[in-house]
């Protein structure tokens, strides 16, 4: 329990706030609170002015960040950069490709940039750049080792292919390692990188307040080169009405680019809806069919609405299980899902949390707890990917066909950019997952 008041509280989460952008609404505002009078109390500091002084500030902020991450993230937004976006920066900057994952966390979306340019033969003329607020995760992102959560779309993903097995873990190829340039940049602050062709900002304006969303946005927009794209993530706040920036929309995902300024060469692949001085908004046409797929997408058909619903939110417990997961202290996210699981024990949540836990060291028991969770609520569709990928990976082709199978029909009822629950990753995203493993297993009977 905390032993500071309510206006010392606010007064810390205000200075939060002001320091690095981030806000805690929702069921992250208990959590926050909770870690912050904690870390106030053990570290005997009273006020805001204590926490500045003490130079403990990035430690707070460390127990209070989401540093959720993993490879081939939102596999539809990606295959919209691999397709169309990565070609036509080859095609109009001759020179150096600039690459920037802004709000990198442990680095799995820069590894992915890396290995989508690899595959396209461009990685020698790119520059690709993490940059992440927390040192922790920078310090694991320079590793480039993971463990099964992040690679929790399967194997047969794009970047998951790149991965090399390592004593049940994931390690990213050294000459990835080698070159991935890793450093901690307050998005707050100044000392953006310039001239960058293509910026991922993902899944970080999200936990923002207003005035720094602005803020940020701006800066992005003059960190872009002028034939530059800005990715955002589906849940992210919107840009455009906040800095100049031009929204470009397609069914797998949003994008912007630099208002008005982008040239135009040929073939256009969007046409301005909107003209200035509003800002515009650029539909996507279908990819030309000659595209080397890595995945069979289908063409996007209508325009994509831009989905900004949330999902519900998890509980307390769950929330701070994902958190030291993500920080991989599995030891302490254990001790609290044996607690929740104490209290709660009918959560079909918890016992998923619990299969993520076990994944990597004792993918039986993990199986275990799905068959519990899928058994409480079948309709999680998080939870039938995850038995999937497990099946897949024990050589259980037809038990693994089976719970994909049962993935793709959750999902496909969703519309496409709609969260899934659980998992952090679009509908449309696990369809072209479940689909394309589908296809694989169904090529090795
Ligand atoms: C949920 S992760 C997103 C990781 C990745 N972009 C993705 O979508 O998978 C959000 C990251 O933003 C970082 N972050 C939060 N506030 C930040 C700030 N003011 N400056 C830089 N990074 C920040 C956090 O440390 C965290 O690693």
């Amino acid at each position: 329990m905390t032993s500071l008041d309510t206006s010392q509280i606010a007064a810390v989460l205000a200075l939060i706030a002001e320091r690095s952008g981030l806000v805690f609404p929702d069921i992250r505002g208990e959590t926050a609170v909770q870690a912050i009078g904690e870390f106030m109390v053990e570290r005997n500091l009273r006020t805001d002015r204590e926490l500045i002084n003490s130079g403990q500030l990035p430690e707070l902020l460390e127990r209070l960040v989401v540093h959720e991450s993993f490879f081939d993230r939102d596999v539809e937004q990606l295959s919209f950069l691999d397709q169309i976006v990565v070609p036509e920066l080859a095609r109009v900057a001759p020179g150096t490709l600039r690459v920037w994952s802004a709000g990198c966390a442990g680095g799995e979306e820069p590894y992915t940039l890396a290995f989508m340019l690899a595959k396209r033969g461009l990685y020698e003329r790119s520059t690709v750049l993490g940059t992440d607020l927390s040192e922790p995760a920078l310090a694991r992102a320079r590793r480039g080792r993971y463990r099964a959560w992040s690679t929790r779309l399967g194997p047969g993903t794009p970047a998951a292919r790149y991965l090399e097995p390592i004593e049940a873990q994931f390690q990213v190829p050294s000459r990835f390692v080698q070159t991935v340039t890793f450093r901690r940049l307050n998005l707050i602050e100044d000392g953006y990188p310039d001239g960058q062709h293509l910026i991922l900002c993902r899944n970080v304006l999200i936990y923002f307040d207003p005035k720094s969303i602005a803020l940020v946005a701006n800066k992005l927009a003059g960190a872009l080169d002028r034939d530059g794209w800005l990715a955002v993530g589906p849940s992210d706040p919107r840009l455009d009405g906040v800095a100049p920036l031009d929204l470009v929309i397609d069914d797998r995902g949003v994008f912007y680019r630099p208002r008005n300024n982008h040239t135009r060469r040929e073939p256009p692949m969007w046409s301005v809806a909107t003209p200035a001085p509003a800002p515009a908004i650029h539909w996507v046409a279908p990819p030309p069919e000659s595209f080397e797929d890595v995945f069979e997408l289908p063409p996007p058909s209508v325009p994509a609405r831009v989905v900004v619903t949330r999902e519900p939110q998890p509980t307390v417990d769950a929330h701070e299980i994902r958190r030291l997961a993500d920080l991989g202290d599995l030891p302490r996210a254990k001790t609290i899902l044996t607690a929740a699981l104490a209290a709660r024990p009918l959560d079909a949540e918890l016992y998923f949390l619990q299969a993520v836990l076990a994944t990597e060291l004792d993918p039986v028991a993990a199986l275990a707890s799905l068959g519990r969770c899928i058994y409480l609520d079948p309709t999680k569709a998080a939870a039938h990917l995850l038995a999937a990928s497990l099946r897949r990976s024990r050589g259980q082709h037809a038990e693994a066909r089976q719970a994909y199978r049962a993935t793709l029909t959750l999902v496909t009822r969703l519309p496409a950019t709609e969260p899934v629950q659980w998992i952090d990753e679009t509908a449309g995203s696990l369809t072209t997952v479940c689909r394309h493993a589908l296809e694989q297993l169904d090529g090795n009977r």
